[in-house]
């Protein structure tokens, strides 16, 4: 069986090829251009998937050494995200279905994130606790099956990977601010300054307004106090923020492994790139003698992998959709029950 999945969510045009089973091609075209406007335009994000999604089609066919009758079925990702840019590879891929007269199957974007662990040789083991991190995402999600989910937490308010981008602008270092803010924070001492770690009042919930309010303080202090913030101050303040955002973090998932029968632990979503977090969520499940499953750096990110991956699991599991069925901005995944 051959499965296409398409990924236009935000700011990386996907197209990704799963043939029997195994990856024969991923590829991923990021937008870097938003990086001159400090954020991505929704605008400017749907023109040019756009333009990339014919030519990425057409170089995922080659990779994958197939030819579009080959396909089977076709994935895109349906939401959450920009709608815009959902609209764009979603209509693609809804018409390249009807015209291959084959099914299509629209996949949740955060859903494609959670079981990306599934694409690596070693895969999970059934219930898996998994941590999405992404700019738009922070939550703890127990997974029982491929059909059903359990929300243990997620954010009050701003998302983890939000919370870097936003320090990053606040230090001026460049957009996307989660790079950024670990690159300076390899070159300074996280416990130069001491960030809060928030108090929720949802056991697994997560909060960074608090903390990122404490960085814009301590910056303003040493601003008032010196003029400038030196590069070590930064560096400094970018190491100590990235450990309160992911010491948070690593609470939390503690006390959800400690509750519940787990057998593996998995971190995915774009913040799963980060170093610090890759060990400290490694070695946390070591300790708690589990099967830890980070996806490689290419399926952290977006990516059509996962998309693909998704979409064939739901078509195994009889899933078919509605012609009428239509991309979702906001959060919603009928497989997923709160905890
Ligand atoms: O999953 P993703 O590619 O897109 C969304 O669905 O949001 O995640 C993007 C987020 C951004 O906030 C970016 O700053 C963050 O992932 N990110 C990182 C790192 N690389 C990307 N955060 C921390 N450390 C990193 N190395
Ligand atoms: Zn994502």
């Amino acid at each position: 069986m051959v499965v296409l999945g398409i990924e236009s969510s935000c700011d990386e045009t996907s197209i990704a090829v799963i043939n029997g089973g195994r990856l024969t091609a991923n590829l991923i075209s990021s937008q870097d251009f938003h990086k001159l406007y400090g954020g991505v335009v929704p605008e400017l994000s749907s023109r040019a998937h756009i333009q990339r999604l014919q030519p990425l089609l057409k170089s995922a066919l080659e990779q994958a050494k197939i030819t579009k009758e080959d396909i089977d079925i076709v994935s895109a990702t349906a939401g959450p995200g920009l709608i815009g840019a959902l609209l764009t590879g979603f209509v693609y891929g809804k018409h390249l279905a009807f015209a291959l007269n084959k099914p299509f199957i629209p996949v949740n974007h955060i859903e494609g994130h959670i079981y990306s662990g599934f694409l690596m040789d070693e895969k999970p083991i059934f219930p898996v606790l998994v941590l999405v991190v992404s700019g738009g995402h922070t939550m703890l999600i127990l997974v029982h099956s491929e059909v059903k989910m359990e929300i243990l937490g997620s954010t009050i308010d701003d998302a983890v990977g939000e919370a870097f981008d936003k320090v990053a602008k606040m230090l001026g270092l460049p957009y996307p601010g989660g790079p950024s803010i670990q690159n300076a924070a390899q070159k300074g001492n996280p416990l130069a300054y001491k960030f809060p770690i928030s108090e929720t009042s949802g056991k697994y919930d997560f909060s960074y307004s608090g903390l990122k309010t404490a960085v814009l303080r301590m910056i303003n202090k040493i601003k008032t106090e010196d003029e400038v913030i030196s590069p070590e101050a930064v560096n400094d303040i970018a190491a100590s923020f990235q450990k309160a955002a992911i010491d948070a973090l690593i609470i939390k998932t503690g006390k959800a492994i400690k509750a519940h029968n787990v057998h593996s632990l998995s971190l995915t979503g774009g913040v799963a790139a980060n170093k610090l977090l890759r060990e400290s969520i490694t070695n946390l499940g070591q300790k708690h003698s589990l099967k830890v499953v980070i996806p490689g750096f290419e399926f952290c990110g977006d990516n059509g992998a996962m998309i693909a991956l998704r979409g064939k699991m739901l078509y195994e599991a009889g899933e078919r959709f509605d012609d009428d069925f239509e991309p979702f901005p906001e959060f919603y995944s009928k497989y997923l029950v709160n905890g």
